[in-house]
């Protein structure tokens, strides 16, 4: 660790969620989750009115997005606001995050000035940025969701990060509980998966809290080369603890899934090689067999589907799994639709 407090230190929040930032889900009580989600449900009864309305909401996408930008953009318009998308580096100014910087190079904006002048706009800031994938202890500092946490006026919502998506663990959730109703002791399954590129963690990483905070039995399954960062699977250990349950960790993907009642493939970088890719194409190279197939699913019975997509088919599953009748993907990306709005309206 470095000198710097980790993003998993933050402390967890006790009072109302107005005014509160929503960078990591594990930061808010079981109790504030449990409200948020009988909000979801409530939106997704067709309830909910028009909490928005007159509030405007700025949207920043430092990297891509399909469900995020469109589900934020559809909640902010059926709760009666507006949502401001903004790009930097494509049409906003480009950003410096480092404090004290001698701002002579290409970003001419600095991030106290950016979120502080949107501050005076808007209702919330929400914000995406991917890790660099070059230095994990650069990455690890997720500065440009910290630079706007430190200086925004207003809620800010991580839409992604370099180490948590908590957008997605919340609609994860809502997902598993419609489907095997209260968490605790139902055995689900985060499985790594085959993909062509190094993938960022943060998914992994708010699946885990989110399943060990709400006492699933969870396994993770790994080729040796792809744990998680380790204070995260310490705080995930501990979780567990808390419900008398032991945190496995196994390098059979089928071994993990005997059982199973959920199973989430999700492709994450290999820590070991972070930065050094070309060096760990020969070793991701070696995992293709990392699919889940209608075999692997038939292992765990009953077992659901899910993956927080995109996906790339037929790598890190098959059409037939994706497509057949325990895949649960479209029911997810349809939650996040739901949890936003219980977010955005509990927020502001
Ligand atoms: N699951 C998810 O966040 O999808 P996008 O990257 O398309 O927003």
């Amino acid at each position: 660790m470095s000198g710097r407090p980790s993003p998993l230190e933050e402390p967890v929040g006790e009072l109302s969620l107005k005014g509160r930032h929503f960078y990591n889900l594990a930061h808010f009580s079981k109790r504030e989750v449990e409200s948020l989600l009988e909000a979801a449900f409530e939106f997704k009864r067709g309830g909910g009115g028009l909490p928005l309305a007159g509030k405007s909401v700025a949207l920043l996408f430092f990297d891509p997005s399909l469900r995020t930008r469109a589900s934020m953009e559809v909640a902010i318009h059926q709760l009666g606001g507006q949502a401001v998308v903004l790009q930097p580096g494509q049409g906003i100014w480009d950003l410096e995050f480092e404090e004290g910087a001698v701002m002579d190079g290409s970003r001419p904006e600095h991030v106290k000035d950016a979120a502080a002048v949107l501050s005076r706009y808007v209702s919330a800031v929400c914000v995406r940025a991917f890790p660099k994938l070059q230095n994990w202890e650069e990455d690890k500092r997720d500065k440009v969701l910290k630079g706007f946490l430190q200086h925004s006026r207003v809620p800010v919502i991580n839409l992604e990060s370099c180490w948590f998506h908590p957008c997605q663990a919340l609609a994860d959730l809502m997902t598993l509980r419609e489907k095997v109703g209260s968490l605790e002791g139902k055995k689900v399954v985060l499985s790594w998966a085959c993909h062509p590129k190094p993938l960022p963690m943060a998914v992994p990483n708010s699946f885990a809290l989110m399943a060990s905070q709400f006492g699933c039995q969870l396994t993770i399954a790994r080729p040796p080369e792809y744990a998680l960062d380790p204070d995260l699977v310490e705080l995930v250990r501990r979780n567990m603890e808390q419900f008398g349950l032991k945190f496995r960790e196994t390098t059979s993907m089928e071994e993990a899934l005997e059982d199973a009642e959920a199973v989430y493939p999700k492709s994450w970088g290999s820590l070991a090689f972070y930065g050094r890719w070309e060096a760990e194409k020969a070793v991701r190279g070696r995992y293709r067999t990392w699919i889940v197939d209608q075999e692997q699913m038939n292992r765990a019975r009953a077992a659901c589907f899910m993956h927080c997509l995109p996906i790339r088919r037929n790598v890190e599953a098959t059409d037939g799994v994706i497509d057949g009748p325990q895949s649960l993907i479209l029911q997810q990306a349809e939650n996040r639709l739901h949890t936003e709005k219980a977010v955005l309206s509990a927020l502001l």
